[in-house]
């Protein structure tokens, strides 16, 4: 298995370059199999679940292209589905292939999809999804662990959706599920993430109309056929957010480059306070850098716009450098802390109660062997190692190729001393 080595204590410095974000990406090359025709998609980042969500849509003899000549363009043509199946051989490496769910019931009227199961960070159903498409007219049932989903003769329909929770990948198969669906589509409750509005665009390229995204109502009018596309994905926040710390962890100044600052306010919102210096340059840039000792600053994480718990274990490595304790609270995901016990190792002071954990600082982190949970997780101890005296080994970067695309390299252009091991 693969890890980091990393040298702790190197002041980072100059321009990173921001990649497209797995999570818009993920659900943009499933909406490429409600169309016959090919959907282009740029700025797609180079990450292990984008190769995977390539591998699930090849299995359904889907043809994924992508060229060593332009790497960030995935063009997909599901000319034909001749197999409408999710295995649990993907699935279980990557939850976001329940987003082929919605697109496949509603191109070819059937799917059997894996049931995703547990998760490191939560139990993580997709109870909400199943409902949606059930209101949709489809026919649900599950066994021997794969949901089956079954249209009526004519047809997924139109519906009034709400859903009970706010959830990502839930609104989004429900999107795709409406774009060809007959009639109308409200969903109440939507999800408001960044990513949503990216799928809504390109459903709309594609030929459906969306109405609403980036609210909490949504309305979709679904197409009899959709067509081929050529989309941009959007930047991904949570690797600038991500950068972000890196910057301020290491007292550094970094320039982010080609990242969207509208998308992050909650996180640069959290970091002004606890004395991070961000500028925004330009349109798509922003420039950070630590104006001097950092003070303990309380979060909780919310769905968009609040706080994103995909940062939040960034943050905590964060607050174990600032003055003060600070309280952070998890309230997306029930199992969100693993990362809290390795920073422990590497001498941060952590208290954790349910939800909560309070992070008392600044302490001096030292370097040591810990291990990665999940991908923000992994991400999250590298921050910590950036800042540590000494050398700090993280093992099962696996976790951490899911969504960055060459972190070590990035970090290392900029003066982080980090190597990949075997
Ligand atoms: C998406 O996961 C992201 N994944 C996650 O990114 C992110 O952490 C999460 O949204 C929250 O922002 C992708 O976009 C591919 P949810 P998703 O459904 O959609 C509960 C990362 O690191 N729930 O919004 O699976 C659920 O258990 C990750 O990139 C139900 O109860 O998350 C959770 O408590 C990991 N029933 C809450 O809702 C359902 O049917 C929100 O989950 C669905 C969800």
């Amino acid at each position: 298995m693969e890890k980091f080595r990393i040298e702790g204590g190197r002041r980072l410095e100059g321009m990173v370059r921001v990649s497209g974000a797995k999570n818009a990406a993920l659900p943009a090359m499933a909406a490429a199999l409600l169309t016959p025709e090919p959907v282009r998609l740029r700025n797609v980042p180079r990450v292990r679940d984008i190769v995977t969500m390539g591998r699930l849509l090849a299995h359904m003899e889907a043809h994924v292209e992508t060229s060593p000549a332009e790497p960030e363009y995935v063009t997909i043509r599901a000319e034909k589905i001749s197999n409408a199946e999710a295995p649990y051989e993907l699935v279980k490496t990557m939850r976001a292939s329940v987003l082929t769910l919605g697109p496949l019931v509603a191109r070819t009227g059937y799917a059997r999809v894996s049931l995703p199961g547990g998760c490191a960070i939560g139990a993580r159903p997709i109870d909400l999804h199943l409902k949606a498409l059930e209101k949709m007219g489809a026919a649900i049932s599950t066994e021997h662990g794969y949901v089956e989903a079954r249209a009526p003769e004519g047809g997924l329909r139109g519906a009034e959706l709400r859903f009970e929770k706010i959830t990502v990948t839930g609104t989004e198969n429900a999107m795709m599920a409406a774009a060809l669906a007959s009639g109308e589509t409200v969903i109440e409750n939507a999800a408001r993430e960044p990513e949503i509005a990216d799928l809504a665009r390109l459903l709309i390229t594609m030929g459906a109309k969306v109405e609403g995204a980036g609210t909490a109502t949504l309305r979709i009018c679904g197409a009899a056929e959709l067509h081929g596309a050529t989309h941009t994905v959007i930047p991904d926040r949570i690797e600038a957010g991500t950068l972000l710390v890196a910057g301020a962890i290491t007292g550094g100044e970094l320039l982010l480059t080609q990242c969207e600052p509208a998308h992050l306010t909650a996180v640069t919102e959290k970091l002004a306070q606890a004395g991070v210096v961000i500028r925004a340059e330009g349109g798509n840039a922003l420039r950070v850098h630590n104006g001097g000792p950092l003070t303990a600053v309380d979060v909780t994480t919310e769905e968009y716009p609040g706080f994103a718990t995909d940062m939040q274990a960034q943050y905590m490595a964060l607050m174990t450098q600032a003055e003060g304790a600070s309280v952070i609270t998890e309230t997306i995901f029930e199992n969100r802390f693993l990362h809290a016990q390795e920073m422990v190792r590497m001498g941060a002071h952590i208290s954790i109660e349910g939800r909560r954990a309070v992070v008392r600082g600044p302490v001096r982190l030292t370097g040591a062997s810990v291990q990665a949970s999940d991908l923000r997780a992994s991400a999250s101890l590298v921050l910590a190692a950036l800042v540590a005296e000494g050398e700090t080994v993280i093992d099962r970067v696996y976790h951490l190729d899911r969504g960055y695309e060459r972190l070590e390299e990035k970090l290392g252009a900029v003066g982080a001393k980090i190597e990949r091991i075997k």
